[in-house]
Formats: structure tokens, C-alpha cells, sequence
């Protein structure tokens, strides 16, 4: 086995427009960021991954990226971040930017300049196509609703946009486009970061000829993952790794939209020639609608626990794992998985977390999941922020002709925004995130569920969450050992042992609302219990309560 300290880590991400705001206008920043190291401290990751931080238009909430070495106005300036930096590694912490290059905002200079005129010589930094037939070049749709192409009226010509309109298609083809990228991770590298979270770079080398893709829900559009793992991207990266990422020490994981096991073993191989890890997108995807992302359906826990193992066993020795259920793309996991009423939120909070971290690979902690925060309580849709939420309402029920009070329920349940209402501080007027007016609606929950009570109380999320990551600090099997599953067709439990030489671990968890027994193995009937969610049962009598979890290591 391959030791590597990102092997080691736990991260945590931060978004940073609802971390923390310190000057009252509503949007966190950098100086919030930097106020909070402390408590990042305290919960024990090792590792902080910022959502871009870089200027931005914000249409998408700063994956608009206008310039790369510059920061977003209202996160603060460059002397903030540089102070961050250095506290953060004063606290023990490293720092993953985002790095977000299958796309600029239309307001980067280099757009600018490409949109300009056909024989600008930026023209061929972004991918430009004459109408067919007076139409689109094909029919590719955003992931955003609509068409993937705008035609531009200056030059007549289409550009695309796999997001929204604003984030034009970087030409990846064109070497000097990543010559240019690479130049500016350089910058950033010697600025001492400590690695890049590359946002859907499984999408940056487009298929050849862009053929018309398989139509997508709704019917409208073609499926704009047709780009997914395209013919030069492990070359590009390969590029990468040779021109930046192997002359520093870092850890890098990229977004993989559409990334199969297959294609993970390339991306993220243990040779190190492309990328530490991938987040793939298997697992979130199975509480989908009938071929759209929207729906109400609780995550089922048989295939869930089918595709992790999938991963689990796949990667092992050949590739590296990244552990996620939570990021600001996806609602919050005790909504979705777990059981957010009073009587088991923080029970099934912690036991999902249990099945998480005692799996192989490095977990992701996203702000306010180690807090159990819900998914909110949206009325309207006026009430959304997200573009994705919000172009999807209207392409669906005006075009697609679904019925607004059937869409609504199921957007409401997956939306974004879901992850990206402000972290909940403590229990004062806006939960502590902001003396302002805060840009997106504060959880009503927070006066129950805020940072400052559960850091108080021994047996919170938060103290859970503490405890499960330093005892992936001190165990090497819990982060290299193997991986079995058992009970493989258990509709309530999530069972798996890890494994490694002579050592053996038990993970076990009821994630059901029904009592069930579960008769552990012999092995481990007398072994030490390395950590539990109701530390007032003995686990080994048998009985698993709904949303019990534990963890029992074989007995010497
Ligand atoms: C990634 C990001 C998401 C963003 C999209 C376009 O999926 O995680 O937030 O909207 O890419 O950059
Ligand atoms: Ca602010």
C-alpha cells in the first residue's frame, strides 16, 4: 500500500458566500473564513477545500470565473486570502482551491476578446460554430436547461456552453488555452496552496465532430454528458501532472460527472500520473426522477449500498476513493438518506456518517453536515437562488408541460440551494452567519441546530464527527484496510468489515426506522467498540434500534 498524507485527511469544504460573514453585508468572506479556523481546529480536519473564491459575475455563485488571480469582491482581497492562507496553515489545515477551467464567466478577458471578431486571435480559446440550417450545431443541451449553444450576434456564429450562458466553453484543443491554464495553477501553487478541486474536468475534451447526443428528460435536448471522459482528457491531464501538479506537494481530486469505475481507475491510478481521486456521481444519482435530477424519492439503500461497495472494492490497491454524500450541489444527506424529524435527525445524522468514514478513501465533511443541518423548508420558487432550480421550474412546466404542483415538491427536495443556505453559528438573529441581511434564506431550524450548542454537548453531531475523524487518525486500517460488504440485500441494515493483515473492523448501521436485531460475529463479539450512537446500549446483544450505528474491532 501507498501511503500519502490525502490518503490520511478528512476535508472539509467550505462555500464560502454562506460560511461566515464579517462585515455585515450579508455574504460570507475570507476574514469570516479565517475567524472560524478555530473551530476547524477543534472538529480536527486536516484539509479545507474553498469553493472559487475568485472574481466572479456570479451567475453561478462564483464557477463564473471572470479572473483567475483575482479575488471576488465581496469575499474581500487578495491580502485577506493571503492572511487566511497562512492562518489556516498555522492551524495545522491545508488549503484546495477550486480550480474551475472547463469554463470562464463571458466576462473573462480572454471571452472578451474571443467574442470580438472571427480572426481575433482569442477566437480559438473558446469553441465557436457556424448555424446549421440556420440553427444550433447540434442538439446538446445545458446543464442548466436550454440550449448548450448562443449564438452571438456580432459574428454569427454559436458558442457553447455546457452550463448557463455565461460560462462559455474553454477550448481545451487549442494548446495554448492550457498552456495558459497551466500557467495560472503555477501562480497559485507558488502562492503555497496545497491542491486544486478541479470542477467537472471530466468534461473538457468534447467528442469529435460534436455529434448530436442521446435526448435527455423532458425530452428537449440532447444529453450534454455525451462529453464526459472524451477522447484527449487523460492526455490533458497527464499535461497537467508533468507541467504543474507533480512539482508541488498536493492533493488534487476532480469532479467526474459521467465518470465510470472504468474510466476512475485511469483518472485517479495509483501510478499518479493524472489525479489523486475523482468524485464520482453513481450514488447521488440514485434517488433521480424518471430521467430528470428531480424527485422526492428517498435514496434506497440496497443499490446504495451496492454502488459504494462497487467503488469500495474496485479502486482498492488500484486507484484512490474520495467519500462524499454532501457538497453544495447536493441536498443535505440526513434529509435524503436519513430521517430529519426531532426523534432521529442526530441519530441518523451520526449513522450516516458512520457508514462514511469507516469506508476506504478520504472522506468529505460539507459545511453543516457535521452539525446534522436539513434540507430547508421551501414554500416558493421564488424563494430559490439556484439557476439550476430555477431554469429547471421554468423549462419543465412551460415547455415540458409538468405540473407546477408536481415539479415543485421534487425540486424543492433536491435543489442546491438546499446545501447552500447560511451555516448556522448559534442561536441569535440570523444564526450568527451575518448582522446583515443574509443573500440566502437562514434555516428556521437554526435555534435548535446551530455550532455553538453542539459544540457544547458531548453526545452532538458535532462531538460524533470529532470522534470519527481522529480515529481515522489513528487507524491504518480504517484508511488502508480492504473492504467486504455483508448482507448485501438487507433493506434496512449497511453492514461491511475492513480488513488489513491481521487486523479486522465491523461497521454496522441500522438506517431504517424499524428495530431489528443483527447477531454480530463471534470475532468481534468480545472486541473493543470503537465508536457507537447510543453509547447507552451494549451492542452486542443483538438488537439494532432504528438509526443505531457501530463500529466493533476484532478481539486481539
Ligand atoms: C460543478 C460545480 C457546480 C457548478 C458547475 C459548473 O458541478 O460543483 O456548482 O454549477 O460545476 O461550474
Ligand atoms: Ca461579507
Amino acid at each position: 500500500m501507498n501511503k500519502a498524507w490525502w490518503k490520511e485527511s478528512v476535508v472539509y469544504q467550505i462555500y464560502p458566500r454562506s460560511f461566515a460573514d464579517s462585515n455585515g453585508d450579508g455574504i460570507g468572506d475570507l476574514n469570516g473564513i479565517t475567524s472560524k479556523l478555530d473551530y476547524l481546529q477543534k472538529l480536527g480536519v486536516d484539509v479545507i477545500w474553498l469553493s472559487p473564491v475568485y472574481r466572479s459575475p456570479n451567475a453561478d455563485n462564483g464557477y463564473d470565473i471572470s479572473d483567475y488571480e483575482a479575488i471576488m469582491k465581496e469575499f474581500g482581497t487578495m491580502e485577506d486570502y493571503d492572511r487566511m492562507l497562512k492562518a489556516a496553515h498555522e492551524h495545522g489545515i491545508r488549503v484546495v482551491m477550486d480550480l474551475v477551467v472547463n469554463h470562464t464567466s463571458d466576462e473573462h478577458k480572454w471571452f472578451i476578446e474571443s467574442r470580438s471578431s472571427r480572426t481575433n486571435p482569442k477566437r480559438d480559446y473558446y469553441i465557436w460554430r457556424d448555424p446549421v440550417d440556420g440553427h444550433e450545431p447540434n442538439n446538446w443541451g445545458s446543464n442548466f436547461s436550454g440550449s448548450a449553444w448562443k449564438l452571438d450576434e456580432k459574428t454569427g456564429q454559436y458558442y457553447l456552453h455546457l452550463f448557463a450562458e455565461k460560462q462559455p466553453d474553454l477550448n481545451w484543443s487549442n494548446p495554448a488555452v492550457r498552456r495558459e491554464v497551466f500557467d495560472m495553477m503555477t501562480r497559485w501553487c507558488e502562492k503555497g496552496i496545497d491542491g486544486f478541486r478541479m470542477d467537472v474536468i471530466s468534461l473538457i475534451s468534447k467528442p469529435e465532430g460534436l455529434p448530436d447526443a442521446a435526448v435527455m428528460g423532458g425530452g428537449l435536448y440532447g444529453d450534454p454528458n455525451i462529453c464526459a471522459n472524451g477522447p484527449h482528457v487523460h492526455e490533458y491531464l497527464q499535461e497537467m501532472r508533468k507541467t504543474v501538479l507533480s512539482r508541488f506537494d498536493l492533493m488534487t481530486v476532480g469532479e467526474c460527472a459521467g465518470v465510470t469505475l472504468e474510466e476512475a481507475k485511469k483518472y485517479a491510478n495509483a501510478a499518479g500520473t493524472e489525479l489523486n481521486m475523482v468524485f464520482q456521481f453513481e450514488h447521488v444519482g440514485l434517488d433521480g426522477g424518471d430521467g430528470i435530477k428531480w424527485s422526492t424519492k428517498k435514496m434506497p439503500l440496497v443499490p446504495l449500498k451496492e454502488n459504494l461497495s462497487k467503488w469500495q472494492n474496485g479502486l482498492d490497491g488500484v486507484a484512490w476513493n474520495s467519500l462524499y454524500f454532501c457538497n453544495h450541489d447536493q441536498p443535505r444527506i440526513v434529509s435524503r438518506l436519513g430521517n430529519d424529524s426531532d426523534q432521529y435527525r442526530e441519530r441518523s445524522a451520526k449513522a450516516i456518517a458512520t457508514v462514511l468514514h469507516m469506508m476506504q478513501g478520504t472522506p468529505y465533511v460539507y459545511q453543516g453536515e457535521e452539525l446534522g443541518m436539513t434540507n430547508y423548508p421551501w414554500k416558493s420558487v421564488d424563494e430559490f437562488n439556484d439557476l439550476e432550480s430555477i431554469n429547471g421550474y421554468y423549462e419543465l412546466t412551460e415547455k415540458a408541460g409538468m405540473k407546477p404542483e408536481e415539479l415543485f415538491p421534487m425540486i424543492a427536495h433536491k435543489s442546491r440551494d438546499n446545501a447552500r443556505t447560511p451555516m448556522q453559528w448559534d442561536d441569535s438573529d440570523n444564526a450568527g452567519f451575518t448582522t446583515g441581511k443574509p443573500w440566502l434564506a437562514v434555516n428556521p431550524n437554526y435555534r435548535k441546530i446551530n455550532a455553538k450548542e453542539q459544540v457544547a454537548r458531548p453526545d452532538s453531531v458535532f462531538n460524533y464527527y470529532r470522534q470519527l475523524i481522529s480515529l481515522r487518525h489513528s487507524s491504518e486500517l480504517i484508511v488502508y484496510g480492504h473492504y467486504e460488504l455483508l448482507l448485501p440485500d438487507d433493506p434496512d441494515l449497511f453492514v461491511y468489515r475492513r480488513y488489513l493483515d491481521d487486523k479486522e473492523l465491523l461497521c454496522a448501521a441500522n438506517l431504517s426506522e424499524h428495530a431489528r436485531t443483527f447477531d454480530i460475529p463471534e470475532r468481534f463479539r468480545s472486541g473493543r467498540v470503537l465508536i457507537q450512537n447510543m453509547p447507552e446500549h451494549d451492542v452486542r446483544d443483538g438488537q439494532i434500534a432504528p438509526y443505531e450505528a457501530y463500529v466493533l474491532l476484532k478481539s486481539e
